[in-house]
């Protein structure tokens, strides 16, 4: 079998990388180890950039998005007992965030790619690179072999497309943070219209949404928690703890859905290419979804590499591929940095640290009351502008 690009993964990353190609005249094949339903089922975070909502609705599959995605103009950093909004309409205008599930992205490029005759196979087994350092890639998965121009590595964190580099050749760098987050969905009205990022003496908590009758939480908690210590009279319980803090506001409750724990990491592995295999997404790079900022990397990832794969089948030059690294990496980076900052801005650290606390207080005095702050966190959280490829 012989494609263009080989893509590894069906997450977000890989999935649009083949629909961009697509509209470019690029064939690509997407092998993915999981069922379809599992990667449409996967519930993970929700908030998209301006900039990935534009290049969804461009690319032809943002329709649904439009009708049920929630535009939001702002959001509430909620401690001391008080509420504070941070106004995008007014800090960064024109630009806002829109609530739309990731599992719900990856359905719409799903059903998009399939019209599209897109070849993606589920289900795959013991997919491996070969040859990466070669002009002459291949995939081999399952007793077949793919022959591929490049392979695209797209699988996530725990994937096999990073490993296939040789050691010594990437640099890592990874931070881990003593905690995890409990996520959950739940059938009920979401409580407020806005999302609510809470910092309490018993730890962080956020108040987000799907729609207007599904609501998503998440809880801080320790780093090996047992989601089976975590009956739903307890979440609730420590949900309404951590959110009940300013007068007034009630939290609704209601059937829980789903629930599950999720670690949290930065991490970056440089430079995000070798040979003939280029990195995107959580393949490449983590953040703590504090900042929500993951799937927006992927897409910013999978933008510059359609252009860059698109100039080489246009030109042969490989000019614009050898820029990817380079420029994907700045933005990782802005939000490795954004991600790291809100995190630690919004979380219980160690309780005995009285030092540390008085500089999260002090620095969210700040960014609630001083416009120049605000605007900082506002330009980060909707997305800054896109970079291009030298
Ligand atoms: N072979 C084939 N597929 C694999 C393999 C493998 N060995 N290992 C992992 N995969 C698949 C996973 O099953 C998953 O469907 O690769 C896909 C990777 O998808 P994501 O983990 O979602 O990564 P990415 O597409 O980079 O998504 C970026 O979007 O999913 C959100 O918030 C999430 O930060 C993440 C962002
Ligand atoms: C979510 O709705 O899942 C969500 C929202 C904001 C975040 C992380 C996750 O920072």
């Amino acid at each position: 079998m012989r494609t263009q690009v080989g893509i590894i993964g069906a997450g977000p990353a890989g999935l649009l990388l083949s629909h961009l190609l697509q509209l470019r005249g690029i064939e690509s094949v997407v092998l993915e180890r999981r069922s379809r339903d599992h990667a449409e089922k996967r519930v993970r975070a929700g908030v998209l950039e301006q900039g990935t909502v534009d290049t969804l609705i461009a690319a032809g599959v943002g329709d649904r998005l439009r009708r049920e995605g929630l535009p939001h103009q702002g959001i509430e950093l909620r401690y001391g007992g008080a509420g504070h909004r941070i106004a995008f309409e007014k800090l960064v205008p024109g630009r806002a965030i829109t609530v739309y599930g990731q599992q719900e992205v990856v359905k719409d490029l799903i059903a998009a790619r399939l019209a599209g005759g897109g070849d993606l196979r589920f289900e795959v087994d013991d997919v491996a690179l070969h040859a990466i350092d070669t002009d002459r890639p291949y995939v081999t998965f399952g007793g077949e072999r793919l022959d591929c121009d490049f392979i695209a590595g797209c699988d996530g964190f725990h994937g096999v497309s990073r490993p296939s580099i040789p050691e010594g050749v990437l640099t890592e760098y990874e931070r881990e943070y003593p905690f995890a987050w409990l996520g959950i969905l739940a059938r009920v009205k979401p409580s407020a219209e806005e999302l609510i990022y809470a910092r309490t003496s018993r730890g962080f908590a956020l108040h987000s949404m799907r729609s207007s009758e599904i609501s998503r939480f998440y809880l801080q908690v320790a780093p090996d928690e047992d989601i089976a210590a975590w009956p739903d009279d307890r979440i609730w319980a420590e949900l309404r703890a951590r959110l009940e803090t300013v007068p007034g506001f009630v939290l609704a409750t209601g059937e829980i859905l789903e629930k599950g724990v999720t670690p949290m990491r930065s991490f970056v592995a440089e430079p995000m290419q070798y040979g003939r295999l280029f990195l995107a997404g959580d393949a490449a790079h983590i953040v703590p979804p504090t900042g929500a900022k993951g799937l927006n990397l992927a897409v910013a990832d999978v933008r510059l590499l359609t252009e860059a794969l698109a100039h080489w089948y246009g030109t042969g030059s490989g000019e614009l591929l050898d820029g990817y690294s380079k420029a994907c990496l700045k933005r990782v980076w802005r939000a490795q940095h954004f991600s790291w900052w809100m995190t630690t801005l919004l979380h219980t650290f160690d309780s005995d640290d009285a030092y540390g606390h008085r500089l999260q207080l002090s620095y969210l005095d700040y960014v609630t009351s001083s416009e120049a702050a605000a605007a900082t966190l506002a330009e980060n959280y909707v997305g800054l502008p896109y970079g291009s490829l030298e």
